[in-house]
């Protein structure tokens, strides 16, 4: 049997990266299989935040996971501090993984900086705790963006030392899910930086939740080059820019980036911009909409987050008890 997890964290607005990255995968996802998708506020804490900004934009988050599609029903949907046994096979994981694999994880040397010596101990540990989130439902399949395979790849290693050190088969490897198209969406300002909600600059990145002028101003203003449009997707090669608007096009689209380039040989940047905006603007403006009206119902958005805790937690539970077994707590 296959089930899926994903998380995705309650931090910031989300993005055109977000959208094209995970959820609309997530999205196609929900038809064949059953999945889990978690808004993880606990990873969130890991850097310093402001308290209601996170009940703001984990209600954000739960609202554009439903506007982009995702059936409440269909779906598990829930906050990760809800269900408490991923922060308590967490603790079990942080007893199983090791400082050297720790050490080797380039997206803590990337976010703690120059300044390591100041990041918190969670951000350290940050792995572990989603090797929990995957494991704790005994996950097969995980989508993930570039960025997260390492943390995979660490999740994988925690379940196989559990297995061994415990004698167990308790926790299947989970494996990495990876989609087509712009999966990774640059920033409109570089073709070189990821799209990124920490990036000081608005004009940077589409906001799931801008109109369709904001989108417009936006994608008429990104970055392009001197060059006409290229035929084929060779010719992309250094010409990050270019690549990147053609990518957020094939993937708007649901087209390959050859037909994209086929279609737009020769072309100034002009043309391709306008028919990028209507795109975006086609798949963008409803789902910003839906957002925007979920987010007046911050009860109905709760309840949903309450429905897929409980659910969430009747999966987690019996898990988490065969873990406690294995380590040897013992049961009063
Ligand atoms: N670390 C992921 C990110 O920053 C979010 C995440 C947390 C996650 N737990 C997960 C993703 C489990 C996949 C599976 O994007």
């Amino acid at each position: 049997m296959s089930r899926i997890f994903s998380g995705i964290q309650p931090t910031g607005e989300l993005h055109l990266g977000n959208y094209l990255g995970a959820l609309r995968n997530w999205v196609s996802l929900q038809h064949k299989h059953e999945c889990i998708y978690c808004v993880v506020d606990l990873h969130a804490i890991t850097a310093l935040h402001n308290p209601k900004q996170l009940e703001k934009n984990t209600l954000e988050v739960t609202a554009g996971l439903i506007a982009s599609g995702l059936d409440p029903e269909k779906n598990i949907i829930f906050n990760q501090s809800t269900v408490s046994a991923h922060a308590e096979l967490a603790w079990v994981f942080n007893c199983v993984s090791r400082l050297g694999w720790l050490n080797r994880m380039t997206q803590f040397k990337e976010k703690a900086g120059e300044n390591s010596e100041r990041a918190s101990a969670g951000l350290y540990v940050y792995p572990n705790l989603m090797a929990a989130d995957i494991l704790l439902y005994k996950a097969t399949h995980v989508p993930v963006g570039d960025d997260q395979k390492q943390h995979l790849e660490l999740a994988r290693d925690i379940a196989q030392k559990f297995n061994i050190d415990y004698k167990t088969e308790l926790f299947p490897l989970p494996e990495p899910l990876i989609f087509g198209e712009a999966t990774r969406v640059m920033s409109l300002r570089s073709g070189l930086k990821k799209m990124s909600k920490s990036d000081p600059s608005e004009n940077s990145r589409i906001n799931m939740t801008d109109g369709s002028d904001e989108i417009k101003k936006k994608i008429k203003k990104a970055t392009s080059d001197s060059g006409l449009l290229p035929g084929r997707p060779e010719e992309l090669v250094g010409r990050p820019e270019a690549s990147n608007l053609l990518g957020i096009f094939a993937a708007l689209s649901d087209k390959t980036l050859e037909s994209v380039c086929q279609e737009f040989e020769g072309k100034q940047f002009s043309v391709f911009k306008s028919a990028l905006v209507d795109i975006a603007i086609a798949v963008l403006a409803p789902i910003g909409d839906e957002m925007a009206r979920l987010l007046k119902n911050h009860e109905y958005l709760k309840s949903v987050l309450r429905d897929g805790s409980n659910r969430a937690n009747d999966i987690a539970l019996p898990i988490l008890e065969d873990v406690y077994e294995a380590v040897g707590f013992l049961k009063t």
